[in-house]
């Protein structure tokens, strides 16, 4: 987590690094700060809070062509302006922001700089400390910043100034993501190109271990030991309007009714020449050649991940297994003799994530990932990608790359079906055509998913959300959202789970969200109801048309029964939204949290 950004050229810098980071709080917004360089020397601005806060303490009076910005989620350190980056030396000549963990940084302290005296309790310190320590034992700036990164453990992608030296950015990067935009008589640095959009659209790649050597007409990357590496720069093929709210008050509300547009989009892109959804054959074969797939990702991932396991169990035929990343690398369950890993990440940066896949890398085995970033870390690392094409995912709760998710691993387990020999009594293309036509509806019934949420959640302190089969994955996923934006204390459970000790939560009023859109558990799943309103709580049904009972709340439009995930998740959605909306809280941005998770 964390966002930096740089710029060295001939434009004011303040407000470019100031809207960079504001395209990057979505990584982090406990704190932020930028440093510029002019004549009389380097002039910080840091504050608690978010990138609205700095922009009021920053001198408008002070001009200047380089500099760099930090957007910050706290790890070593509580938030406060002490701890918000950038960081300075001693002497204060060298100004740096780091985004990752150093984890070494209390054996650095007392190996080479017991005698200096830390302004804060932050990691990153280290880094600027020992850059100092180095020139001041009579290196050069370049040399003491190359010595410094090959101390460091940990990740980092880092941004250095020098006092004494307008001319150049230092910038270095490993295991956190870094690029480096370029420019006519300007250059850049940031942690994703959305922030110097901007600027420009021409990047280049960091990989992890290189630093390199920013100026207004260079960019010179370097290995740690000093090698010089070419690298071509590519187009980021982002849209800058992809990147902007429009008319809607909130990034989540947008992405929630762009889901329709990237079901489309998503059958468009996965159509092979003969108009049919395929995979790349390569990708097949690997999935063929498996004797069980392993899907591992976190949160909202590992919900689409596990809607994903019974597409791909019940139409092609071939186990599969869904980990949660972060118990996965120390509590690995006993592999099949020929495993296939499917890594699921919006990002493409999860840590947690990338941490298991390093581990199979190691390990030999394969790996796909399907993320809705070309070039993200996951995606680099792994064998294959598949990707999401869902747009930029602003908010930090994630709604349309969860659906995009879902409907990618409904084509890859419908394709691996067709590859076995098993075809679909059914025209997947017709029926994700028929989803995006009933998301659509469901975006529209934004007025009656603002009443559920006033009627149900604007005093209560908890809410259940209850369901069975694949309704039950996607209640997990409906609590998630509804805790993260809301702070309702939310959770999901299988129906028929809940009188083994969780009905003992239910008191008079207790919110319950049922979702009622299998046929085979439909019966149960009402019965479930009405167990916990003899005990008083306070039910809200929503069901699939065919499936209706008296009182319920909402009726979702038909589509295939293996396909209600993508639909059934949207009321949920919408609901968590105004619930968060009505009592007060920041939809974009809730607390604690960060979009990008890029600490283990
Ligand atoms: C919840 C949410 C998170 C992410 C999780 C994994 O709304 O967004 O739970 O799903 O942090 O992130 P990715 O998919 O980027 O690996």
């Amino acid at each position: 987590m964390c966002g930096i950004v740089g710029y060295i050229g001939y434009q004011d810098v303040k407000e470019i690094l100031l809207r960079g980071l504001e395209k990057l709080e979505y990584r982090g917004y406990d704190s932020a700060g930028i440093a510029v360089l002019n004549e009389s020397g380097v002039h910080v601005f840091k504050e608690k809070g978010r990138i609205a806060d700095l922009r009021r303490i920053v001198d408008p009076n002070v001009n200047a062509t380089v500099g760099i910005g930090h957007t910050r989620w706290a790890t070593h350190g509580a938030p406060s302006r002490v701890n918000a980056h950038p960081h300075q030396s001693a002497s204060g000549r060298f100004t740096l922001v780091h985004n990752g963990v150093i984890e070494n940084y209390e054996m650095v302290k007392r190996d080479y700089l017991a005698d200096v005296t830390f302004q804060s309790d932050t990691d990153t310190e280290v880094i600027v400390q020992l850059v100092e320590k180095f020139v001041n034992d009579g290196l050069a700036t370049e040399e003491a910043f190359r010595k410094t990164l090959s101390l460091l453990k940990g990740s980092y992608a880092i941004a250095m100034i020098d006092a004494q030296d307008e001319n150049t950015i230092y910038a270095a990067k490993n295991k956190s993501p870094l690029l480096v935009g370029l420019g006519d008589g300007f250059n850049v640095v940031a942690s994703d190109a959305m922030a110097m959009l901007q600027v420009t659209n021409q990047f280049v790649e960091l990989m992890d271990g290189e630093l390199v050597i920013v100026t207004s007409e260079n960019v010179t990357i370097q290995t740690l030991n000093g090698e010089t590496v070419k690298r071509k720069p590519f187009t980021a093929e982002l849209d800058a309007s992809d990147i902007e709210k429009g008319t809607y008050p909130h990034y989540m509300l947008k992405e929630i009714d762009e889901q329709p547009f990237v079901i489309r989009r998503i059958i468009q892109k996965y159509q092979d020449d003969n108009g049919e959804l395929a995979i790349d054959k390569a990708i097949i074969n690997e999935v063929l050649n498996a004797d069980r797939l392993y899907i591992v990702a976190c949160g909202t991932s590992y919900h689409a991940g596990l809607v994903g396991k019974q597409l791909i169990e019940s139409w092609a035929k071939i186990p599969v297994e869904v980990h949660i990343a972060s118990e996965f690398s120390y509590n690995m369950p006993l592999l099949s003799e020929k495993p296939l890993f499917i890594f699921i990440s919006q990002s493409g940066e999860t840590a947690d994530s990338r941490a298991v896949l390093v581990q199979t890398n190691k390990l030999g085995h394969k790996a796909i990932t399907i993320t809705n970033v070309p070039g993200s870390t996951l995606s680099r690392e792994a064998n294959y990608t598949l990707l999401l094409h869902a747009g930029p995912e602003i908010a930090v709760a994630s709604t349309k790359a969860y659906t995009a998710q879902i409907a990618v691993l409904a084509i890859l387990a419908a394709a691996a079906a067709k590859a076995k020999g098993f075809e679909l009594d059914f025209d997947l293309t017709k029926e994700l055509a028929i989803v995006a036509n009933v998301m659509e509806m469901l975006c529209d019934a934004k007025e009656e998913m603002e009443n559920i949420a006033s009627d149900y959640l604007t005093l209560t302190r908890n809410c259940f959300f209850i369901g069975r089969a694949v309704d039950y994955y996607v209640c997990l996923e409906g609590a998630l959202k509804l805790k993260e934006i809301s702070y309702i204390q939310a959770e999901g459970f299988a129906g028929g789970e809940l009188k083994h000790g969780t009905i003992a939560l239910i008191e008079d009023g207790t919110p319950v969200i049922a979702l009622a859109t299998q046929e085979h558990v439909n019966l149960s799943i009402r019965g479930n109801v009405k167990e916990v309103v003899a005990r008083g709580a306070n039910p809200c049904v929503i069901s699939m048309r065919g499936l209706e009972g008296d009182g319920d709340r909402f009726i979702i439009p038909a589509v295939h029964p293996d396909l209600t995930p993508l639909v059934s998740v949207v009321p949920l959605q919408l609901i968590a939204y105004y619930a968060a909306l009505h009592r007060g809280c920041d939809v974009d941005k809730p607390r604690n949290l960060a979009k990008s998770v890029t600490v283990e």
